[in-house]
């Protein structure tokens, strides 16, 4: 087997449980909620391996998704190759332009915290505002601030199995509070049971903790509104226990700005 085929099946093992399906329902709701007419066209901004596009489109809507990792994207391609409905690309969410124009545009399972410099995150919202027209939805979730900062991060170490493989991951968190930014050093070792040969990898993941002004700040500069602020999965406020925000926000037309 080889390195992305170990690598892709961690991933699967790793993120089984994850309900996504629950998700899709949920933003579904948020987006009959705050918007006007019947969405249809959707933009996925950080879309991996295209879970959350092909659920969505099982709902009615058209969606592009774009992923920095080209792994990913073959991943989406090659799993959704049948789906018509679903166009993959490969491109930074800090830069991406495509000529279209969509009604929805999301950002899902902590996109928007790996855009973890102020200017990566105000491109990121630029991305979203040149694919909207007015009133157009922007929603992402995140990790939020008071949660972060309440509940600091732990070392902790995971351990998962199939038939196939075995996977120990240790997770060991290093704070840059001067950034606002958590560096999560992840060691993972993977055992194919079959074969008993094996891999580690280990990576880091910059993950940036968000307050709410900020945010409304970014989304101002990038033609946003901010409409709603939840505790993700739920329609209430975040509070201090809460680790994962929810934002929605609405495109408005600014006369003296235009996009590139
Ligand atoms: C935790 S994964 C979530 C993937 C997917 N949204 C999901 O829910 O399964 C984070 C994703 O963000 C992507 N990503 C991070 N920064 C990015 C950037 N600047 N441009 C495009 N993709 C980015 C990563 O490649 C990765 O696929």
């Amino acid at each position: 087997m080889d390195k992305f085929n170990l690598y892709a099946k961690y991933y699967n093992l790793l993120y089984k449980d994850k309900d996504y399906t629950g998700e899709v329902e949920y933003i579904d709701k948020i987006i009959s909620s705050f918007s006007q007419d019947k969405a249809s066209a959707l933009l996925d901004l950080g879309c991996g391996t295209g879970i959350h596009a092909d659920l969505f489109s099982e709902r009615g809507y058209i969606v592009d998704g774009v992923d920095l990792s080209e792994q990913m994207i073959a991943e989406a391609k090659e799993n959704y190759s049948s789906n018509s409905k679903l166009r993959f690309f490969t491109g930074n969410i800090n830069d991406f332009r495509i000529d279209k124009k969509y009604e929805v545009v999301t950002s899902l399972f902590h996109v928007i915290s790996y855009q973890n410099s102020n200017n990566a995150l105000l491109n990121s919202f630029k991305t979203a505002a040149a694919h909207l027209d007015k009133d157009g939805l922007f929603i992402f979730d995140f990790w939020y601030g008071p949660g972060v900062l309440t509940d600091l991060p732990t070392s902790r170490v995971k351990e998962l199995e199939n038939e196939e493989i075995k996977v120990k991951r240790s997770a060991t968190p290093v704070m840059h509070n001067e950034l606002n930014v958590v560096d999560v050093n992840y060691n993972i070792e993977i055992v194919n049971k079959v074969t008993k040969s094996s891999e580690t990898i280990d990576e880091k993941h910059s993950m940036r903790y968000l307050f709410r002004p900020e945010i409304e700040n970014y989304l101002q500069q990038s033609q946003f509104k901010l409409i709603g602020f939840y505790h993700w999965l739920s329609f209430d406020a975040p509070g201090m226990s809460s680790w994962n925000g929810v934002a929605i926000a609405k495109k408005y037309k600014h006369e003296n700005w235009s996009l590139d």
